[in-house]
């Protein structure tokens, strides 16, 4: 579903991403996780076509996204680390408008129905999204995220900022889309929830894969938060 190969990218001097090759196939949770600045948003943003890459190539269910980057788009959903949604409109004209762009028919009114009260925000959506707390943005990129039925998920940090529930009911919209043929890779600080919930992981350090395989196979008999800490230490 998501082929990254040999991706490298670089802001001036410094390489952000360094010959990164990963594949996420259908019916997978990825999680990716790294330190601060060691290259998970230049990757997430790089799949999504947000900015372009140096070398290497992305292909999204097969189809490159430097060739097609709007065929590629149209196929994902992403939820960015800090959504900096449109202020001066309310949640529900938002949603409205993300639904027009990607045409959504006639089940808007019915998803917005479900997934706002999933998210107990319901009852904030003709508020101005000015007056939303982060967790509030945070919930309304997500119903967004899932309104078009995306086959490929990509979430920067998705539970920084959720409360309790809304984390838990994410979690159980994550699996059922990867149940039903989706795929999801998201960036995550929270290791035991990662641990719980991906099917994969891997660890990216100064840009650079240092490991990646089956959730039991990268932490072994250890917490995964062991092994993070173990590698984060090492020097090489
Ligand atoms: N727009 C940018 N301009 C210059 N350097 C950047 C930019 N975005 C990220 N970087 C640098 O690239 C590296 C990787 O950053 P990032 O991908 O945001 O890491 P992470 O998401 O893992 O914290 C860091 O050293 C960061 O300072
Ligand atoms: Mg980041």
């Amino acid at each position: 579903m998501l082929k990254i190969d040999s991706l490298t990218k670089s802001y001036g001097e410094k390489r952000a991403v360094d010959d990164l090759t990963l594949h996420i196939e259908k019916g997978e949770i990825y999680g990716f996780i790294g330190h601060n600045g060691a290259g998970k948003t230049t990757t997430l943003k790089s799949c999504v076509g947000l900015i372009g890459f140096d070398s290497g190539e992305i292909y999204v269910d097969g189809v490159s996204i430097r060739k097609y980057p709007i065929e590629c788009k149209k196929m994902i959903a992403y939820i960015p680390d800090n959504p900096e949604l449109y202020d001066f409109l309310s949640g529900i004209k938002y949603l409205d408008f993300i639904a027009g762009v990607y045409g959504v028919g006639e089940e808007k009114n019915e998803r917005i129905k479900a997934l706002s009260e999933a998210f107990e925000i319901a009852d904030d959506l003709a508020s101005p999204i000015s007056s939303y707390s982060h967790g509030m943005k945070q919930k309304l990129a997500i119903i967004s995220a899932y309104l078009h039925d995306p086959k490929l998920i990509i979430m920067d940090e998705p539970f920084v900022g959720l409360d309790p529930k809304a984390s838990h009911t994410l979690k159980v919209m994550m699996r059922e889309h990867c149940d039903k043929g989706g795929a999801i890779f998201f960036s995550t600080h929270v290791l035991d929830v990662a641990e719980k919930l991906c099917d994969k992981i891997a660890i990216i350090k100064e840009g650079k894969l240092v490991v990646a395989g089956r959730t039991e196979d990268v932490k072994g008999d250890d917490s995964l938060e062991d092994v993070f800490l173990e590698l984060e230490e090492k020097d090489d």
